[in-house]
């Protein structure tokens, strides 16, 4: 298949210098705050933007440097296939976050619920609708097991 490229659209400036600071939250939503800082040839794309309360953040996992399609997810003992887990470890190093918007400053934003390394690159944002996005009635697969405790 054809290879394709993109080019980010901004960058994520986070608490996080290092993986290893990151709370690994597999259970529950990332808490944590951060900026997005939009870079401003794509400034007219955000009109409007802070009319919605959460985005859809998809991002590429820029320090991610393998593409193994078993991975052990952080603290379990069984193995998944990748594509049943977030792992940033993947064919394709492309993550996804709803973040809530706390507010815009001309192309900041400002978010909470990131669980990125400062400076990863985003590549595109998109409104959360719950109409849309949200699925009450979701499975949670192996996840479910490891919140049983
Ligand atoms: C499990 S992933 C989940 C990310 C997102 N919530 C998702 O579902 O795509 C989060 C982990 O990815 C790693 N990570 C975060 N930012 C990264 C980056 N820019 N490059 C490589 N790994 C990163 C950290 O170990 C972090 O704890």
């Amino acid at each position: 298949m054809t290879a394709l490229t993109y080019t980010p659209i901004g960058v994520f400036r986070t608490p996080y210098l290092t993986t290893q600071a990151i709370p690994k939250t597999l259970g529950q939503a990332p808490t944590a705050e951060a900026t997005i800082e939009i870079d401003p040839a794509y400034a007219d794309g955000l009109l409007d933007i802070d009319r919605f309360s959460h985005l859809i953040v998809i991002f590429a996992f820029h320090q991610s440097t393998a593409k193994p399609l078993r991975v052990y997810p952080p603290g379990q003992t069984r193995e998944r296939g990748v594509f049943a887990t977030r792992s940033p470890h993947r064919p394709n190093a492309i993550g996804i976050l709803t973040v809530e918007l706390k507010k815009r400053e001309g192309t900041r934003l400002f978010v909470k619920g990131v669980d990125v390394l400062d400076g990863t690159p985003v590549l595109d944002i998109k409104p959360y609708l719950a109409h849309f996005d949200c699925r009450p009635e979701a499975t949670l697969g192996w996840v479910e097991e490891t919140r049983r405790g």
